[in-house]
């Protein structure tokens, strides 16, 4: 596709391999802070830009704000010049690629809230100039660069795929996790056009082990989707075993161990308190909604969700009556949650299910604390905002010897579960921490 190359990508190419091209990275969160490093550490100037002047400022003294990421190769590649962070949008000329990595959340009525696309890139359409790579990594429904970011892009009148280049390419971040490093991760890559394509691959391929191209943008767009709703998918059906093997009282954990032996066939998940982060609760929604406009409907993703969250009643369900057999009401017991992040070792409690439990609690008359080692104060949430301002507790012989009962939502390593289970008068395990069966721990 390169015999009528364009001049301006002949030469955004040679940028590209000579690592001499400027890298921009809008949205400096979980996902474009590590992204940003990636490519500074590969020799690449990047300039990341943000809309929370916090961030800007913690990052510009080359701290990190995200407790995975080590601050010191943030602050060895601020130091070097390699990273720079700001809020002025009017330097958004200054890069040749600028890659999309702001929030899409649900809005109220669970369909895709797309604002903050919009608006970085009503930011970019502004100052758009020839010789700009523009990538989409935010996750979001198969059309959304095509149909929502082409035009805007386009509408001052430079061509895509000659003057300018538009791609989408997903995040595949996994926060926590150490054994999959953002560049070993294959990174999927699809253009609106050939040289659109050609362009984002050759950036990704300078930074990432493996890129894989794909035909269009809206298959890239459907792959993430695609990743997200197999997982939502799995943990409502192990969520859903969880329950039936309860009643019959088999426990789910020793099951799933079982069924793991099996070298091939079978994937494990784990069930759990409900589903959370950013990701999970969220991504497969933008897919059922955009279903809908071509007459489709879900039926699994709904499912699913259906399923997912009704697990945070099911486990106040175990409490109420393991707190009954002792003689106890829910209404003015002292419960611990224990664990507020939305998964292990991490400090990020988006959409965690901890805070419809403590909600529900809260509404059902019991005085409600919690631990996290990872979180120190619970954050303020859209989607709970009766909750008051909590903050963690320390997970000390007193604090444990004073609860009617400990919920055990999100398992990280570094509590000591067996010192909680010996202190504790009743612990609910939502995670199957204890193997073993005890009198004092109830599985839910
Ligand atoms: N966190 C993950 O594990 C993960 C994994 C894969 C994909 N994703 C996807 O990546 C995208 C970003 O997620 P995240 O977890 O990094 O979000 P985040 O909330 O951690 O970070 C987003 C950042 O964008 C900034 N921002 C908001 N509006 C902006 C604007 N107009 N211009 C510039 N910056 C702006 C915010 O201040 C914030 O710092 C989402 O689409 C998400 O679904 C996330």
């Amino acid at each position: 596709m390169t015999s009528d190359v364009s001049p301006t990508l002949s030469r955004l190419l040679e940028q590209v391999r000579g690592r001499r091209a400027r890298v921009g990275v809008l949205g400096l969160g979980y996902v474009g802070l590590p992204l940003s490093l990636a490519f500074a550490e590969a020799g690449f100037r990047v300039l990341g830009f943000d809309v929370d002047p916090e961030k800007i400022a913690t990052l510009a003294a080359g701290r990190s704000y995200i407790d995975q990421l080590d601050g010191e190769r943030l602050a060895r590649a601020v130091a070097d010049g390699r990273f720079a962070a700001t809020a002025d949008f009017g330097r958004l000329d200054e890069p040749d690629a600028l890659l999309i990595c702001v929030p899409t959340p649900l809005d109220p009525h669970r369909e895709p809230d797309l604002s903050y696309v919009e608006a970085t890139v009503a930011q970019i359409a502004r100052r758009l100039r020839r010789g700009q790579l523009v990538v989409l990594e935010s996750t979001t429904y198969p059309g959304t660069t095509e149909e929502l970011v082409l035009p805007r892009l386009a509408a001052g009148g430079l061509a895509c795929g000659r003057d300018f280049f538009l791609a989408f390419s997903p995040e595949r971040e996994d926060p926590g996790n150490r054994e999959h490093a953002t560049t070993g991760i294959p990174k999927l890559v699809g253009g609106v056009d050939p040289a659109s394509a050609e362009l984002a691959a050759a950036l990704y391929g300078e930074v990432f082990t493996t890129t894989v191209r794909l035909s269009s943008t809206r298959a890239a767009e459907a792959a993430k989707l695609t990743e997200n709703v197999f997982r939502a998918v799995n943990i409502a059906l192990v969520n859903e075993l969880k329950v039936i093997y309860d009643a019959m009282g088999v426990d789910v954990w020793e099951v799933l161990d079982a069924a793991a032996t099996k070298p091939f066939g079978f994937m494990r998940f784990d069930p759990g308190p409900g589903w959370g982060g950013h990701c999970i609760p969220v991504d497969p929604f933008y897919l059922t909604w955009k279903a809908r406009e071509f007459g489709q409907r879900a039926r699994f993703i709904e499912l699913a969700g259906e399923v997912n969250v009704e697990m945070p009643r099911w486990v106040l369900g175990k409490l109420q009556t393991a707190l009954n057999e002792r003689g106890k009401p829910l209404k003015g017991s002292a419960v611990l949650i224990l664990g507020i992040a939305y998964k292990p070792d991490v400090a990020d409690p988006r959409e965690s299910p901890a805070f419809e439990i403590m909600d529900l609690l809260l509404r059902w008359g019991a005085a409600v604390a919690y631990h996290d080692p990872h979180v120190p104060k619970a954050p303020r949430m859209r989607t709970w905002p009766e909750l008051p301002a909590f903050e963690s507790v320390a997970l000390d012989d007193a604090t444990l010897a004073a609860q009617d009962a400990v919920v055990l939502v999100t398992h990280h390593r570094a509590v000591d579960y067996e010192r909680v289970r010996a202190r504790a008068a009743l612990v609910i395990d939502t995670r199957g921490v204890y193997r073993q069966p005890y009198d004092n721990v109830v599985r839910a």
